[in-house]
């Protein structure tokens, strides 16, 4: 089981504005993957979504990270950015396959600039913002997921070499 951290970009939200819906999906949706540990709502701030997830990774010993929002074309809109200046390896895969999944759903899924990638023992994965997005692109990642954390935290050698 894995320690778990939600990372909420929202401006409002973070100002008591808006209710955070897109948290309890997250929490709902990996909750076999292990249990939630932190959770923050931050603005869209480069810098202070940087911190945010240089505290769960560095100092929580947080295993994996999920963030919701601030993935689209607003010029608030600076998730992948942030996590593009923590981590040490990309992991573009995982906003490809949420793309691929989403478009079937919405051509709105194009707009989503969601990414992933790994600091150190942590991989961090951006969701788009609203609930109905975080559980399809959650659902689209989940059947590689576990056994990319299994690799990741040395839990599983190699991969099968037959499928
Ligand atoms: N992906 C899925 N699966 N379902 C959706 O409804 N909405 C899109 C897209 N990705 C959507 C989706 C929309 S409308 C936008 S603007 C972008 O995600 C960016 O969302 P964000 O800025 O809230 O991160």
């Amino acid at each position: 089981m894995f320690k778990i951290g939600i990372i909420t970009a929202s401006d409002k939200g973070s100002r008591g504005e808006r209710e955070d819906l897109s948290a309890p999906v997250i929490r709902e949706e990996v909750s076999h993957l292990g249990e939630v540990v932190e959770y923050t709502i931050v603005p869209d701030e480069q810098n202070l979504l940087e911190a945010a997830m240089i505290e769960f990774c560095d100092v929580k010993g947080v295993d994996l990270i999920f963030t919701t929002g601030g993935t689209g074309f607003s010029p608030r809109d600076v998730t992948p950015e942030a996590t593009m200046a923590v981590i040490d390896r990309h992991v573009p895969g995982l906003g490809e396959v949420m793309r691929l999944e989403s478009l079937k759903i919405t051509p709105k899924a194009m707009l989503s600039r969601a990414t992933a990638g790994i600091r150190k023992q942590t991989l961090i994965v951006n969701l788009p913002g609203s609930p109905k997005a975080v559980r399809e692109c959650l659902r689209a990642i989940m059947p590689a997921l576990s056994h990319g954390m299994d690799i990741l935290k040395g839990r599983a050698g190699e991969c099968a070499r037959k499928e």
